[in-house]
């Protein structure tokens, strides 16, 4: 067996960072230690489900922003056949209306900074 085998070094890599989140995402689902969020007062529901959003919102922001750019698109239409304008500001806040009660207390929480605000707040 050779020693410097790169593919079983990348799986060990996958396996040994899946591990260490592991424990994040289970206690997510409802742990004590959750922070408490401030959810929107009239819409009961998300773009996506809870559940979809909750694991995949950055990739679905990172969609909208490739869409929006490089092909103009601003319409998004959810999995349920609703329409959405394609952005974080406008959509997202506009709901999520608290953004230090909802997304950076949960990020603060899971060590994520996200470095959109430099920009998407100050054009607001
Ligand atoms: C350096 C400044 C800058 C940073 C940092 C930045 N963006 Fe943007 N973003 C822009 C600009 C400029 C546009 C184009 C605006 C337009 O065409 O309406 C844009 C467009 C978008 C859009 C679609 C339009 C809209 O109104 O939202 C999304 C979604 C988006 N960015 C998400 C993000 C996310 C998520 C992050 C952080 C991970 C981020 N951006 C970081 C500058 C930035
Ligand atoms: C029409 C209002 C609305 C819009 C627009 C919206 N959300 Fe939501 N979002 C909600 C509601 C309501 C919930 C709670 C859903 C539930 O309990 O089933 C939620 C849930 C979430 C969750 C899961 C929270 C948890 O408890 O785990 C995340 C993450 C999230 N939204 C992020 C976003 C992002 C990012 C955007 C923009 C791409 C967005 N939301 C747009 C209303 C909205
Ligand atoms: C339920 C907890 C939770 C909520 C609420 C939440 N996020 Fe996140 N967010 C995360 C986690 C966890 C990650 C890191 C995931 C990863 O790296 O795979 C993340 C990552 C991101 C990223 C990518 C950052 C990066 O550096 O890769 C963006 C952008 C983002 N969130 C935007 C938002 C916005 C905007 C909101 C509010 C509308 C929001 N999030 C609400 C948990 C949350």
């Amino acid at each position: 067996m050779k020693i410097y085998d790169s593919g079983k070094i990348g799986l060990g890599l996958i396996f040994f960072i899946a591990l260490v989140t592991f424990p994040f995402w289970v206690s997510i689902g409802g742990n004590k230690q959750m922070p408490e969020l401030k959810m929107p007062d009239s819409a009961h529901e998300c773009v996506e489900s809870k559940e979809f959003m909750r694991t995949n919102h950055m990739r679905l922001l990172n969609q909208w922003r490739d869409s929006v750019v490089r092909e103009n698109n601003y319409i998004y239409v959810s999995s349920t056949g609703k329409s959405y304008v394609k952005s974080l500001t406008k959509t997202c806040l506009n709901c999520h209306s608290s953004k230090e009660e909802f997304c950076e207390r949960c990020h603060t929480y899971a060590s994520v900074r996200p470095y959109c605000w430099s920009c998407h707040l100050e054009s607001e």
